[in-house]
Parts: structure tokens; C-alpha cells; sequence
């Protein structure tokens, strides 16, 4: 399996730097590094990303979808209309999304639901507060949050892909990471805990989000379990990201 270099530029790049990053990504081969890239960015960006990266090895991917079908839900993107501009992954239940607008597990099951059925792989963000690190409620806290999103997908007949993103809210933005043997623990927890409730799976990739930087990803490279990272902050400037994956 290819790693994962996922982008998460969030609400910041404009549109001329969105090209210029696009531009020199297309620039470099990525099938020799083993790495697949996937851009998400915001909404508006998807279409002219997508214009400008397809026929290339980058994916694209979106921030968040509607946990519904379509119909009268004013803001709200669905994942028809992602599958329809090639979205082939979305990031679902950030951190961000379920602190500041109050998204719940059951939410990101719906919305990981609407993302299978229209074949997009979802990017479930995971994680504990730091709060509840202190309280050694990690492994816990990301059970309920895994629960949910399986009761809801395990009557699925198949899922061809389902990427799991282990983002600490408290290393998010914040320069500090986990140590290594941490999110490895985390990892084991979180393939013992699907393999037992999903049985439908047919590849599981795990990530590491939470100030990804080109110093931090040498020593998080380490972890065997891990197949990617979820990257924020330093996904904006394209020679950090390539160093990212190249390092
Ligand atoms: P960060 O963000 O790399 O800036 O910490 C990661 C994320 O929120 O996905």
C-alpha cells in the first residue's frame, strides 16, 4: 500500500497560491517516493485543484461532506456532488469540526456513510483531548468514537477502503507530538478494535495527524503500523510537504 500524505490546508490558501502549490507538486514524481498525495482543500478550490491535477498521480479530497443526501440544507456540500468533482477521499469528524460546530459520532457515521455510497474513501479523524490524555482515557474515548461509525457501516456488504486518522487534539497546532510508543499502542487498539467489528473492510489504513512537520515525520516514520500522515499547518508550503514525504 502506497503511504498517505493527506493536506489539510483548512479555511487558508488563496486561489493563485492554491495553482502555484498544484504547480509544483505536478512538477515532481511521486511514484518514486511510494506516496500518494491527496489535496483537500476548501470547497471553492476542488474544481480548479481538480482541473489542474487530472491525468497526475495527486488525489483529491475534500475537508468535510453533508450527512445527508441532498435537499434543502443551505451550506452544506454533499458527497454526490464530491464524487461528481472526483473527490476520491474526504477527512470526516476533525477535531475542529467537533468542537466548533458541535459535530457528534453520530454525525461522522452519516457522513462516513454518505461518502461509501458514493465510492469516496473516508478520512475518519480520531483523537482525544488533552483533558483526557492526562486522564489515560486515549483508547476509551477513540472506541466511542469508532463505535458509532461502525454500527453504522458495518451492515455494509463491502468497503473497499476506509483510512483512519489518530489526530491528539492536543497536538494539533500546537508543535507536540505523542511519543512513538503512544500512537503505536493506539494503532494496535484501533486494528484490533475493527477487525473485530467490521468484518466488511477490505483495506484499513491508519495515520498519524497532529503537528506533522518534516523534523517530527523522521521519527514518526519509525511506526510500522502507521501508513500516512494527516498533515495541517505545514501542508501549506510545498517544499515542507515534499519533505515530508521525502524524508
Ligand atoms: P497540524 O494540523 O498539522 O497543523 O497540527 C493537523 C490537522 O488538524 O489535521
Amino acid at each position: 500500500m502506497k503511504s498517505l500524505y493527506v493536506a489539510n490546508w483548512k479555511m487558508n490558501m488563496s486561489l493563485s497560491k492554491a495553482h502555484n502549490f498544484v504547480h509544483e507538486a505536478n512538477l515532481t514524481s511521486w511514484q518514486n517516493h511510494n506516496a500518494q498525495l491527496i489535496i483537500c482543500p476548501q470547497f471553492p478550490l476542488i474544481y480548479p485543484i481538480q482541473h489542474a491535477i487530472n491525468n497526475t498521480d495527486i488525489a483529491m479530497g475534500a475537508q468535510n461532506c453533508a450527512a445527508t443526501e441532498s435537499g434543502a440544507y443551505t451550506g452544506e456540500v454533499s458527497a454526490t456532488l464530491l464524487a461528481e468533482l472526483k473527490c476520491r477521499f474526504t477527512i470526516i469528524g476533525h477535531s475542529e469540526r467537533r468542537t466548533i460546530f458541535s459535530e457528534t459520532n453520530h454525525d461522522v457515521a452519516q457522513k462516513a456513510l454518505q461518502l461509501l455510497a458514493h465510492d469516496i474513501v473516508p478520512i475518519i479523524c480520531v483523537g482525544e483531548t488533552a483533558q483526557e490524555y492526562q486522564a489515560q482515557q486515549t483508547h476509551q474515548v477513540i472506541e466511542q468514537q469508532l463505535a458509532a461509525i461502525c454500527q453504522a457501516i458495518a451492515p455494509l456488504p463491502t468497503i473497499k477502503k476506509i483510512v483512519i486518522a489518530y489526530e491528539p487534539v492536543w497536538a494539533i497546532g500546537t508543535g507536540k507530538t505523542p511519543d512513538n510508543k503512544t500512537i503505536s499502542d493506539v494503532c494496535n487498539m484501533i486494528k484490533k478494535y475493527l477487525s473485530t467489528e467490521l468484518k466488511n473492510v477490505q483495506q484499513l489504513a491508519l495515520l498519524y495527524g497532529g503537528s506533522v512537520d518534516p523534523i517530527s515525520a523522521a521519527e514518526l516514520k519509525k511506526i510500522s503500523l502507521l501508513n500516512g500522515f494527516l498533515i495541517g499547518g505545514a501542508s501549506l508550503d510545498f517544499q515542507k510537504f515534499k519533505n515530508i514525504v521525502v524524508c
